[in-house]
């Protein structure tokens, strides 16, 4: 299974922040956005990671995460040209897929509850066609819609409905087989001049190949594209963290957890990391993985 990170696009909805740096680069509380789909893709158990990006950002992304050995996860770096919709993505890693199964998760959705490894782990085990995970909410007219037939199996899906046909928002966390190159291809843009996932979506229920998991009510999904969701995505991480007193989407964590890295490893992450509290939290991984604590 491949994975892959849509971290490219203009960010227009948080300029004048964006007008400098990558939506993705920024700050969600205390770690940076990007941190918490690599780290829903870590958790799925995926170590094969491309990062699609804008040209002229790349080399700060490549600042950031490297070649992602430090967390035991090898990062590609792909260069989108231009923003000309979600399913050029499955174009541009035509050969990093190669034949694979591959998970694509937009760069600024930020994904939180119990159970989702196990969420994960249903959708990876799949063998064909493709899973997409939905999310009830107040306001579907901002979202790409599903739709689904008396039997509650998808039947259609809408994009950004001016009249509410459903509220259940297509998140930005999809799974899809290595048929969706070829299928991306082949998709015409929409009036707005990109192609739509909607569109490809679509296509796996015409094949009657997709499976639609709702998260439930126990489950946070926050797009942080604006200015009011990226502030109010911090303050909900502020606040689980300051409660439980663990780290939300620490990928140093996930990588240890998962058998990606050692304790050798783990240390020499902290080492980089400093003395804020997140680098203190991982100095305090290491000492409690290292007394067998914590485990
Ligand atoms: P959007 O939020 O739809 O677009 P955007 O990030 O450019 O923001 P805005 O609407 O404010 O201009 O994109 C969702 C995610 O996908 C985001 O992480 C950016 C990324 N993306 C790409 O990398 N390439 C693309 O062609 C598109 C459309 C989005």
């Amino acid at each position: 299974m491949k994975g892959i990170i849509l971290a490219g696009g203009m960010g227009t909805r948080l300029a004048p922040v964006t007008l400098a740096v990558s939506k993705q680069l920024l700050p969600v509380y205390n770690k940076p956005m990007i941190y918490y789909p690599l780290s829903v893709l870590m958790l799925a158990g995926i170590r094969e990671i491309a990062i699609i990006t804008r040209p002229d950002n790349q080399d700060s992304f490549v600042n950031l995460l490297g070649d992602g050995s430090a967390w035991g996860i090898s990062i590609t770096y792909i260069k989108q040209e231009r923003p000309e919709g979600l399913p050029q993505a499955f174009v541009l890693t035509r050969d990093f897929i190669g034949g694979d199964r591959c998970s694509l998760i937009l760069g600024d959705n930020i994904f939180f509850g119990h159970g989702l490894p196990e969420l994960l782990a249903e959708a990876m085990a799949q063998q064909s066609g493709a899973t997409i995970f939905t999310y009830v909410t107040r306001t579907p007219e901002a979202y790409g819609v599903l739709v689904r037939d008396g039997r509650g199996d998808p039947a259609d899906v809408v994009e950004k409905p001016k009249v509410p046909v459903s509220n259940e928002a297509v998140t930005g966390l999809y799974f899809f087989g290595p048929e969706v190159s070829d299928m991306a291809a082949a998709l015409k843009p929409s009036v707005r001049g990109e192609t739509e996932i909607t569109d490809l979506i679509r296509a796996y229920i015409g094949r009657g190949d997709l499976v639609a998991q709702q998260m439930g009510r126990g489950y946070a999904w926050f797009d942080s594209g604006t200015h009011e969701s990226l502030l109010q995505s911090s303050i909900f991480v502020q606040a689980i963290e300051e409660r439980q007193g663990l780290t939300v989407a620490c990928p140093e964590e996930i990588a240890y957890r998962k058998g990606f890295i050692d304790l050798d490893g783990l240390r020499r992450c902290a080492d980089g990391l400093g003395n804020g509290s997140y680098g203190l939290y991982v100095q305090g991984l290491c000492r409690a993985f290292g007394s067998g604590a914590g485990e």
